[in-house]
């Protein structure tokens, strides 16, 4: 177990130490800790040493048509392909801004997320059937397509990547092909019940044949209606490969390529995630470099696995037992005897999370801060039964819902200050994309070009 613990950690030097060798000719075992503010800085320089060179890689590269895209993004926003024709991909991964909860305002960005769940605090989203609720918290879309299929590091010793918070979708073409038929989401009764409702659209008639050639006008064999389900997946996940969907153009990135500052507070969070709070050693916070030069900026995670004790959420309609995340999946179970992987769920980007509350696979944590609070005193504030209690976070937390396999090496009593605290959520804050459009800063004024790409 300290082993694979080391391992991920690993992977999180390795970015840094690839990076630390691009700057400083060397690489050290010393290298493989958080990054150093040096480090930090260091990786920054060979990174922009790079971008001047136009070697930073296009989001996920995609050589997909304009045809395929918009074929993918009308996908995406339709409703009739749901049961009740009630719900799209965009219902729950929402492609403008929600309100804010207690404001009512449009937050400053899309957050790719369920809407509902940002402005009422609820953990899960509805169905496309009244009364059916999922189990989980719907995680952003957005920087998904940066997700590695999944598969065994067997250097790191650690599973990596995959789509759903326990990657049981290798790819995001898989994933989109799942909604459609779970009970609890779009819940068609079939794949070919789903093409039908292609069929009778004249705009796909037409899409499906000048994209993929493609005849669906008539009726279709069992091979056929796969052949046409498949092609429908492609062209979402084409979609959900385009710009909108990872912009990059948070007040983090403009202050990567100097082009503002991040404040005092800001600065010190920042210190702080990669150092005394060793988020960084999970949520990455400097850019990888591929095999080919090509430079992705930072994702905020290694798409690896962790269980980080999240409280069990009773306020999930009908409490559904904990979810026990990438141990649970058979497959992996079925090698998995000493149960390693029990309770691990996927470390997921910490792009746009300030817009995209609540937190963590169940959605227990109502804001930035309390999850904070929550990695900072896990093991030392004391226990509540539940999360329902007005005490949840102030004086204790209730047991982690899947005792196994609880990391306690990294996070649960960091000894942080609240002040300290407070500078890992402003440091946060500085994620959130569009950033001309909200910064009101005299620097990057609305209209201003994105960061790395023109
Ligand atoms: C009813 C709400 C709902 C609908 C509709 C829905 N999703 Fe999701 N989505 C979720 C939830 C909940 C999860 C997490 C489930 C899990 O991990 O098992 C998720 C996970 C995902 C992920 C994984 C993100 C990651 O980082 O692992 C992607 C991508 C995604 N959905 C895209 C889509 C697409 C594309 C569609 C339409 C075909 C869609 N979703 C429809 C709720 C929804
Ligand atoms: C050991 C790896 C690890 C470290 C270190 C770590 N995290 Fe996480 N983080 C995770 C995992 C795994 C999840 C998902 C956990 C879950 O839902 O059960 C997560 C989830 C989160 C979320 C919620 C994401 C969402 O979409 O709901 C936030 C916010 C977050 N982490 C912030 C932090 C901060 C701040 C720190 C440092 C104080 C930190 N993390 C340190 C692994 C880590």
């Amino acid at each position: 177990m300290e082993q694979k613990r080391q391992g991920r950690r690993r992977i999180a030097a390795l970015a840094t130490t690839a990076l630390a060798v691009v700057i400083l000719g060397s690489a050290s075992a010393a290298t493989r800790k958080p990054t150093s503010p040096a480090q930090f800085d260091a990786a920054r320089a060979a990174f922009l040493a790079d971008l001047q060179k136009g070697a930073v890689a296009a989001a996920a590269a995609n050589a997909t048509s304009t045809l395929e895209i918009q074929l993918g993004e009308r996908l995406f926003s339709d409703k009739n392909l749901s049961l009740r024709r009630n719900q799209s991909c965009a219902s729950c991964h929402q492609l403008t801004p929600a309100r804010d909860s207690k404001t009512g305002k449009r937050l400053p960005a899309p957050g790719f997320v369920d809407a509902d769940n940002v402005e009422h605090g609820t953990p899960v989203s509805d169905g496309s059937v009244p009364g059916r609720f999922g189990s989980l918290n719907a995680p952003s879309a957005a920087y998904a397509a940066f997700s590695p299929a999944f598969h065994w590091d067997s250097d790191e010793e650690l599973y990596v990547g995959g789509q759903f918070w326990n990657g049981r979708s290798a790819t995001l073409a898989d994933q989109a092909g799942q909604p459609f038929l779970n009970r609890v989401e779009m819940a068609m009764p079939s794949k070919a019940a789903v093409v039908d409702r292609l069929k009778a659209n004249a705009n796909y008639r037409e899409l499906f044949w000048s994209v993929y050639k493609l005849k669906i006008d008539r009726s279709l064999s069992a091979k056929e209606v796969e052949t046409v389900y498949g092609a429908m997946t492609r062209a979402i996940a084409a979609f959900e490969r385009t710009r909108p969907f990872a912009k990059f153009n948070a007040k983090f990135d403009y202050f990567m390529v100097g082009r503002t500052k991040l404040t005092p507070l800001e600065l010190e969070g920042l210190v702080l995630f990669d150092g005394k709070a060793k988020c960084g050693g999970c949520h990455i916070s400097t850019p990888t470099q591929h095999a080919d030069g090509t430079w992705t900026p930072a994702l905020f995670t290694d798409f690896t696995y962790d269980n980080i004790g999240v409280p069990r959420n009773v306020l999930i309609p009908g409490d559904p037992a904990p979810d026990k995340g990438l141990g649970g999946r058979p497959e992996i179970a079925a090698v998995d005897p000493q149960k390693l992987e029990i309770g691990k769920q996927k470390v997921m980007t910490l792009r746009n999370i300030a817009i995209t509350p609540p937190y963590a696979h169940n959605g227990v944590f109502a804001t930035l801060e309390q999850i904070t609070h929550f990695y900072n005193t896990r093991d030392t504030l004391g226990r509540v039964p539940d999360n329902r209690s007005s005490r949840f976070g102030v004086t204790g937390w209730p047991a982690p819902e899947s005792p196994r396999n609880v990391n306690a090496d990294e996070l649960g009593n960091l000894r942080l200050t609240a002040h300290e605290e407070a500078a890992l959520v402003a440091f946060m804050k500085t994620l959130t994309d569009d950033y001309p459009s909200w910064g009101q800063d005299p620097k990057v004024p609305p209209g201003s070009s994105p960061p790395y790409w023109q």
